[in-house]
């Protein structure tokens, strides 16, 4: 199951139609130097996209592509295969709980049970006021410190399902 399309399902806020700013397009045309071949600046150009918007819509893909000069259908690739691009709406804040061996040994159950319970949604879903959305994702490379989550940029260890409520309240 690819995260990003977990959100699929859920009846998500209407958004306003992609239209590229001047800015992101000046930040993708930067990225084009850096790279012999346009096409591995796509992931930069797609992560320019998500930190501006928050998820990256189709007509961004679209907009990428001939930007940079690749088919439209390589950058979804790109967009599909790298598993930290958004392609639905999510929250302001993501939550992406390891859900590999080492965490799943030390309580990865209840730490997302916990949080399920703390924000009343689930896997793939967002809250209704649209400030969590809660995901999976595998190895964050801090398996001696499980359960371990993303939130944000933030990587969160030692997670307990008592420590939950107080780590969520510092994210508005
Ligand atoms: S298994 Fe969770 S951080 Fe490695």
């Amino acid at each position: 199951m690819k995260l990003a399309d977990l959100v699929a399902g859920q009846s998500l806020p209407a958004t306003p139609p992609y239209v590229m700013s001047d800015e992101e397009r000046h930040e993708i045309e930067h990225c084009l130097h850096h790279y012999d071949d346009n096409r591995a600046a796509s992931i930069d150009a797609l992560k320019i996209v998500q930190k501006k918007h928050g998820w990256v819509p189709d007509a961004a893909i679209a907009k990428i592509g001939e930007l940079i000069g690749i088919p439209a259908a390589d950058v979804e690739g790109v967009a599909t295969f790298y598993n930290l691009i958004f392609r639905r709406p999510v929250g302001r804040n993501v939550i992406k709980i390891c859900d590999s061996i080492s965490c799943y040994l030390t309580g990865y159950d209840e730490v997302r049970e916990a949080i399920s319970a703390h924000l009343r949604i689930n896997l793939g879903q967002t809250t209704a006021d649209n400030r969590f959305t809660l995901l999976p994702i595998c190895c964050l490379g801090a398996c001696d410190k499980g359960p371990v989550a993303m939130i944000n940029d933030d990587t969160v260890v030692n997670l307990s399902p008592e420590t939950i409520p107080a780590l969520l309240e510092q994210y508005k």
